[in-house]
């Protein structure tokens, strides 16, 4: 099949052509740097196949331009799926399919390392020791043994960063409208939402951005919070309602603040803008505070990460290509 792939780096490139050569699947691959928006979306017309990345724009006129010009799959390269418009897909009988797991390991571990250098200070630790201070004043962190972890959804992520802060010593407060058997028997608790606000240490969250998780953390769920709470947000921006966060870091409600998605990220991350004025103030307040650590979308990039979503990418399709389903469709709403 001929398909378009969008916002690709030589990495994605790399591994997409490795996993269509060592899977013997024969597809043209016409790699896209540009992210696929209304402006980039005719370069994917022509194409059975529109491969897709967490900042591509798959809004109702995007996919209206693909499918008018012989676009029939959305194969996303990720496992979230917020930023597909489900109801014109399926207007437009497109299928999607998504990685729905890479690698669990991947993002859990890089929330665990978020929780270690926000807690001990390691990213201020670094540039004073480089400079030739080494004084310990404002290093201070906490043992994380005996500590309460709220882990918000334990789907594959986050039964697996469980089992990390478990090894910790740390209590596991969990909540999940599924909630997971593996979690329990690694110990945790699940609890209702206050009371997982009311008391966790460090608030963890691995929950998918729908429309009833979007803002999840706000003025409200911030202000129930103990003051000094940590807060990690691996999962996507819009789950913390970022002002609302910066007027708790400025009272010094939240204590730390872990972030590697962020609500408005996809005109700033997984490019070097290094040379230009950042525009986005909100983003720019939050790079000021001394306890607040961004890492720009990376939890996923491991290499076993990345070798597995071009693997599960290309059996996606070549599934589609022979009429079969993979088990990785997102299953769409009913077209009216
Ligand atoms: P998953 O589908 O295995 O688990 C998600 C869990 O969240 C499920 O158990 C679900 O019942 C639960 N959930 C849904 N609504 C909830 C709510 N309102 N409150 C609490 N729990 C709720 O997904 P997985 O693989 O664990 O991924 C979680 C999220 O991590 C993805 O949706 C994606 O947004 C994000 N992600 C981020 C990456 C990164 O590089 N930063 C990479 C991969 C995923």
């Amino acid at each position: 099949m001929r398909i378009a792939v969008f916002s690709t780096k030589g990495y994605d490139q790399e591994s997409l052509r490795q996993a269509n050569e060592d899977g013997g699947h024969g597809h043209e691959l016409r790699f896209f740097e540009p992210r696929l928006t209304p402006q980039t979306s005719s370069l994917g017309r022509g194409c059975e196949v529109v491969c897709a990345f967490v900042n591509d724009q798959l809004s109702a006129s995007v996919i209206d331009d693909l499918a008018d010009h012989g676009t029939r799959l959305v194969a996303l390269r990720s496992a979230g799926f917020n930023h597909v418009d489900l109801e014109a897909a399926a207007r437009r009988g497109l299928t999607v399919v998504r990685v729905p797991a890479y690698s669990p390991f991947a993002v859990a571990e890089h929330a665990a390392g978020l929780i270690l250098a926000l807690n001990r200070k390691l990213h201020r630790a670094y540039n004073r020791v480089r400079e030739g201070n080494f004084a310990l004043d404002g290093l201070m962190g906490f043992d994380l043994k005996g500590r309460r972890v709220g882990v918000v959804g334990t789907g594959r992520i986050g039964v697996a960063f469980v089992r990390i802060m478990a090894g910790f010593g740390c209590h596991i407060l969990a909540m999940d409208p599924e909630p997971s058997d593996e979690a329990k028997k690694l110990g945790a608790s699940f609890v209702d939402r206050d009371r997982l606000l009311a008391e966790s240490d460090i608030i963890a969250l691995h929950c998918p951005l729908t429309p009833e998780t979007y803002h999840m953390i706000n003025a409200k769920a911030l202000a129930a919070m103990k003051p000094g709470v940590m807060i990690i947000n691996t999962s996507r921006g819009a789950l913390i309602d970022t002002r609302a966060a910066i007027d708790a870091l400025k009272i010094g409600h939240i204590g730390s603040l872990g972030l590697d998605v962020y609500e408005e990220e996809a005109d700033l991350f997984f490019e070097d803008i290094s040379g230009q004025v950042i525009q986005d103030d909100v983003f720019a307040r939050l790079l000021t505070f001394p306890n607040v650590l961004i890492t720009g979308h990376q939890a996923f990039f491991t290499a076993e990460a990345v070798e597995a979503i071009a693997t599960t990418t290309m059996e996606n399709i070549s599934a589609f290509a022979r009429g079969e389903e993979s088990g990785n469709e997102v299953p769409l709403p009913k077209a009216s």
